[in-house]
């Protein structure tokens, strides 16, 4: 399946996830970066739209999983996204762990969205993070739930990456005493901080 395919063949069927446009330039990145075939679960999935981009693109065999704090969007991704999965579409807030008895092969987080400055929106802009532990807490909960070999794919867009350029050793430093093997990779239009396997490369 190319883009156009994709395009070609759900036309307007998916709501645009709380984008005015789906941003598609940035999902391309992330079809590039999963490599683990298996379920793949999205913490902060919206309607789900990145998560069916990446299944029928990256052509691995993938098993979707997602959680959302935004029932509309949690409805949607179970009624229009993945009407096939519907049970694997949760309502949940990633700061109360995750509501899955199960691991994963890859988990695609921002960690962004677990720290109270996420919140603290000035003129759209992210004044500051707190570094409260939550960040910590958020990657840890996803780690413990990653499948031996499975991988952890942080991410933050190229936007909010220039929002907490001020703090971005700080957000760097948390990341490497967590020393889970995070390696930086900008990518385009989002930056990934990326593990390798679990339990070969890293730990
Ligand atoms: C900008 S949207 C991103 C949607 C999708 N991941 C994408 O990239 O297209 C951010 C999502 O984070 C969700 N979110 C924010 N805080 C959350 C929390 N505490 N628990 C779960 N989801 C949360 C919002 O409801 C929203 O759907």
């Amino acid at each position: 399946v190319t883009t156009d395919e994709f395009h070609r063949r759900h036309g307007e069927s998916f709501r645009t996830n709380g984008y005015a446009k789906p941003p598609w330039h940035i999902y391309d990145q992330f079809v590039r970066a999963v490599h683990q075939p298996g379920a793949i679960l999205e913490v902060s999935c919206g309607n789900g739209l990145l998560l069916r981009y990446v299944t029928e693109l990256s052509g691995l065999p993938l098993e979707p999983y997602g959680l959302d704090i935004n029932r509309d969007a949690i409805r949607e991704a179970r009624e229009r996204t993945f009407p096939e999965r519907a049970e694997c579409f949760v309502h949940a807030d990633l700061r109360e762990g995750l509501p899955f008895a199960r691991t994963f092969a890859t988990i695609l987080a921002n960690p962004l969205y677990a720290d109270p400055g996420y919140y603290e929106q000035v003129d759209g802009k992210i004044p500051r993070l707190h570094f409260d532990g939550s960040m910590e807490r958020l990657i840890h909960t996803c780690w413990d739930a990653l499948a031996p070999g499975g991988q952890l794919l942080l991410w933050c867009y190229d936007g909010h990456f220039a929002e907490i350029a001020p703090q971005i050793d700080d957000f760097r430093q948390m990341l490497n005493e967590l020393n889970l093997g995070l390696t930086e990779r900008p990518s385009g239009p989002v930056v990934f901080w990326e593990s390798g396997e679990k339990g070969v490369k890293s730990q």
